[in-house]
């Protein structure tokens, strides 16, 4: 019996979040596994109600729990970097969530804005960084508001932190048995301290892992080969803040933001997994989003969760959906409602 934690969150998020645990409570009876989901009401609403974004009493309690399934942070009324702060990079950062695991990979039967690419060419895997970099919050201002204004802002990098990171991704990269190529993604050309340390991580942990190819690519670079060649990468590698700008890049050739799924994994402790997505607040209560990102994020938590049937089950459903033809659109106007998507992805594992 796994303890689900639920955390729809703001605008569409509690949508979507429905429809996922719909079809993981589906998967879980076809695949013969229990699980309990616990919901939290943590969110800009809440916030605005009481002042309370996520006490360190719910830190505790999430702790105790196997994984936990998010909807989206983000609320119209609530300026931006308070939600995202509080709640979602204090839930990383707290949870030791030292992985965003960021797969890339085109459907059949899904649009990507790549001429000439198919479902064959685009298929790897981003290892993003997810608790060190420039995301650690760390810095300040001198003389705010003069024209002598100082801002700095401070990147961290530990040989701790990445160098769990760097192993974790060539644990993946063996265990995907693809390609076999791990390729750091860098600009340690300019950054040339902190991302020297990643280069020489790399190279040193890579020695216990003489089965995998060492590639490289500067981050500018990345993001031109991603969109020239992207069926050159099997596995990447990259800091926090690289990871999140060249993942959005991922999410659109794989067909967009309507299909993008990550996960926040700790290998020792408790993940989250969620959309890559917002929390779209125009659409909230509409009933239009297309549910298939949180759904596909519900199968990366059944994959952690080791329920490897389940998790086959969510994934050979979305891809008979999608190569259906039945949707012809990842966004708005996919030609169905929200349930409907949850629906039809749910009869198709019960008729597995
Ligand atoms: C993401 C998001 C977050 C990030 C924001 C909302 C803090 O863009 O998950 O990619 O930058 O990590
Ligand atoms: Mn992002």
């Amino acid at each position: 019996m796994y303890n689900i934690a639920v955390i729809p969150g703001d605008g569409i998020g509690p949508e979507v979040i429905k429809e996922g645990l719909k079809v993981v409570q589906a998967a879980s009876e076809k695949a013969g596994f229990k699980f309990k989901a616990r919901h939290f009401d943590f969110g800009g609403d809440r916030y605005i109600k009481t002042g309370e974004i996520l006490p360190d009493s719910a830190i505790k309690e999430l702790k105790d729990m196997d994984c936990i399934y998010l909807g989206a942070v983000g609320h119209p009324d609530v300026a931006p970097g308070i939600l995202e702060k509080g709640l979602l990079l204090r839930l990383r950062f707290e949870l030791d969530q030292y992985i965003n695991l960021r797969p890339i990979k085109l459907y059949p039967g899904v649009w990507t804005p790549l001429k000439d690419k198919g479902p064959k060419d685009i298929d790897f895997v981003v290892v993003r960084e997810n608790t060190e970099g420039l995301y650690v919050g760390i810095g300040g201002f001198l003389k705010k508001g003069t024209p002598d204004e100082v801002a700095i802002q401070e990147m961290i990098n530990t040989r701790k932190g990445v160098e769990r990171c760097i192993r974790y991704a060539y644990e993946l990269t063996r265990k995907r048995n693809k390609e076999k190529k791990l390729t750091l993604c860098d600009k340690a050309n300019v950054l040339t301290y902190a991302h020297n340390l990643w280069q020489r991580a790399f190279k040193e942990v890579g020695e216990e892992y003489p089965d995998i190819k060492q590639d490289h690519a500067y981050v500018d670079a990345t993001c031109m080969w991603m969109i020239k060649n992207p069926e050159w990468f099997d596995c990447i590698v990259v800091c926090n803040m690289f990871g999140d700008i060249i993942t959005d890049l991922g999410a659109i050739i794989q067909g967009g933001m309507g299909i993008a799924a990550s996960g926040n994994i700790n290998p020792e402790g408790v993940s989250m997994f969620e959309p890559i997505h917002g929390s779209a607040p125009k659409y909230a209560g509409k009933g239009v989003i297309n549910p298939l990102a949180t759904i596909s994020a519900g199968q990366m938590m059944l994959e952690h969760l080791k329920e490897y049937e389940g998790s086959r089950m969510i994934e050979q459903a979305i891809i008979s959906l999608l190569s259906s033809g039945k949707i012809k659109d990842l966004s708005t106007k996919s030609g169905y409602k929200t349930h409907e998507i949850g629906d039809m992805v749910v009869d198709l594992i019960n008729n597995m």
